[in-house]
């Protein structure tokens, strides 16, 4: 029997794309070691992007070594979210820089380029047993003055990192209950049309 997270596909696709899902509930005993963290920011370094530009960035709040910094990020997330992030073992901030280093201009891919890093991250953070949840519901201003990030870089998402836990853990049921709630999407003829 499958875990009712995988994907139930249409058509074939590789592995780690079925299997990545995005949980809440985290175990907590097991910290996300730094050399781990480097493999996932390597895989997120050689996303493509507009004119090379590279205009990521990632700010790391990992609680078993930044008590302060893990709150600080934490703070910056609306209620919902902070009731089952709380438990995560690591929240990062992705951020874009929305002018271009070589010309001062403005980056109209910034946020398209950072989110191409964090899907290379993601993969490979699925593809190491990892789990991984985005998270577009927090406050900027907190996020951007507890990162203490500073213009022209912008915050995009925070995400909460670890590997997956019991979903029991968790402090509310709705929550508790997407633990295991198979994955929807629409169909490909919704979405793909030829010319
Ligand atoms: C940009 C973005 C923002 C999201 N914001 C939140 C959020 O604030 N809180 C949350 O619990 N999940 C959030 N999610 C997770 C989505 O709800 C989830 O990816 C979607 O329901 C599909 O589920 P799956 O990733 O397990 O396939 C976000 C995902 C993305 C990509």
């Amino acid at each position: 029997m499958s875990h009712p997270k995988i994907a139930n596909t249409d058509h074939d696709v590789i592995d780690v794309i079925r299997a990545r899902w995005s949980p809440r509930a985290f175990d907590l005993s097991r910290p996300v070691s730094h050399d781990v963290q480097k493999q996932l920011f390597e895989a997120a370094r050689w996303a493509p992007s507009s004119a090379n530009e590279q205009p990521w960035q990632f700010i790391v709040a990992d609680r078993f070594t930044s008590a302060d910094g893990f709150a600080a990020m934490l703070a910056a997330l609306n209620e919902g979210n902070q009731s089952w992030a709380q438990y995560a073992p690591v929240l990062v901030l992705a951020a874009a820089r929305i002018e271009m280093e070589k010309s001062g201009r403005p980056n109209q891919h910034a946020w398209y380029d950072t989110g191409q890093a964090v899907s290379m991250l993601t993969i490979q953070a699925t593809s190491m047993g990892l789990g991984l949840r985005q998270m577009a519901g927090f406050d900027r201003d907190k996020a951007q003055i507890g990162c203490r990030l500073e213009p022209p870089f912008e915050p995009v998402v925070i995400m909460a990192l670890g590997y997956p836990g019991a979903p029991d853990a968790l402090p509310n049921e709705k929550h508790r209950a997407g633990e295991t709630q198979p994955r929807a999407r629409r169909p490909i003829a919704d979405f793909v049309r030829y010319v």
